[in-house]
């Protein structure tokens, strides 16, 4: 494995040979961890199946569930999947962003069935991170990305995370730094005519509901694997080691605090380990900070981590989604 360290703000770093060196390791089938604006990605040749199925294997998922195909440009999604104008809007809105639309695939788009898992739809982004644009513009690939951890485990917002997981599957590590958004992007279905929230994630419902002029509606479970099927039903997923509980009220010298805001709970000056989202309350920081705290508490040996109420409005939505996995029964 390689791992190119990289300053995104030194000119001309695309034309790097290590630049180079990940998009032969990509052409050739191999597996690269490209950060994102929002976690780090296991990239692979979207149109390769064998590539498609050694990130199934890597990650060991027991199903195989559909891939977020990235691209450089809304003009290279819509090779892929048809865009309607509710589509088109959210794509001129929010392109390059933590924002994914699953729209039909394209009977001619080259993306492998392993990537779409069978589905006549198929996920779309163009992110915001430069790194991954520039393997998709340059490949002339779409890149097929799930997050760069073992299934189930944390997701990734360093190389180090990447690598602790993951080394010996992958080519080469892009290690570009912390992820700036630090939650999965929001997954919008735009297949029968009405908006869906497919996943919660970076991009507040908030702002999607604003440019389509109408409240987004809940996925049906057919549309969203990742969607529970019932109220109740979550998915164990995200998880620490450690034990979540949510809303916790006090804080307990045998546990973990995960706290939020400038208010503690009582007793939190005694907990085992503390790390606070945000002191000054800002869910924005919670959201970058989020995955980093789990596997800090988890690393100081807590059995059980409790978690301070956090308000579910904007980037709040997508943090109580991950945080009610992390606790959900482990499968
Ligand atoms: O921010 C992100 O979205 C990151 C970075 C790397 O881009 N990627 C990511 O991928 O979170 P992953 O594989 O962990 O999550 C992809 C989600 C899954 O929940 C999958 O079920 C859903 O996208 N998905 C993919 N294709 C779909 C489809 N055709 N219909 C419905 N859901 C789909
Ligand atoms: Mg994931």
């Amino acid at each position: 494995m390689q791992r190119w360290t990289l300053d995104i703000d030194t000119p001309d770093w695309q034309s790097a040979p290590e630049a180079e060196t990940a998009c032969t390791a990509l052409l050739n089938g191999e597996l690269v961890a490209v950060p994102t604006e929002t976690v780090y990605g296991l990239a692979a040749d979207a149109t390769n199946g064998k590539a498609c199925a050694k990130i199934f294997q890597a990650k060991g998922r027991p199903q195989f569930n559909p891939l977020i195909s990235h691209v450089a440009s809304l003009e290279a999604a819509r090779e892929h999947g048809v865009f309607d104008a509710q589509a088109l809007a959210l794509a001129e809105a929010f392109w390059p962003g933590p924002l994914t639309l699953v729209v039909p695939k394209k009977k001619s788009s080259p993306i492998s069935d392993l990537a779409t898992a069978g589905l006549e739809t198929v996920a779309l982004r163009v992110p915001a991170g430069p790194v991954m644009r520039f393997l998709a513009d340059r490949t002339g690939r779409p890149l097929a990305a799930p997050s760069a951890n073992l299934s189930g485990r944390i997701s990734p917002t360093r190389a180090e995370d990447v690598i602790a997981d993951l080394g010996s599957s992958l080519s080469v590590v892009i290690d570009a730094g912390p992820c700036a958004v630090g939650v999965e992007s929001s997954i919008v279905g735009l297949i029968d005519g009405t908006p869906r929230l497919l996943r919660p994630g970076g991009l507040p419902r908030e702002e999607i509901e604003k440019i389509l002029g109408r409240p987004l509606q809940d996925a049906s479970p057919d549309m969203a694997p990742e969607a529970p099927a019932a109220p109740g039903m979550l998915t164990s997923h995200y998880a620490p080691d450690a034990k979540m509980i949510l809303n916790a009220h006090e804080a307990s010298p045998e546990d973990g605090l995960l706290s939020f805001g400038p208010d503690p709970l009582p007793g939190a000056a005694s907990a085992r380990a503390e790390v606070n989202l945000s002191p000054t309350g800002d869910l924005a920081e919670a959201a970058a900070n989020l995955f980093q705290a789990m596997r800090t508490l988890d690393a100081s040996g807590v059995t059980t981590i409790r978690v301070q109420f956090i308000p579910s409005f904007g980037l709040g939505e997508a943090i109580n989604d991950r945080l009610r996995r992390a606790a959900a029964p482990r499968g």
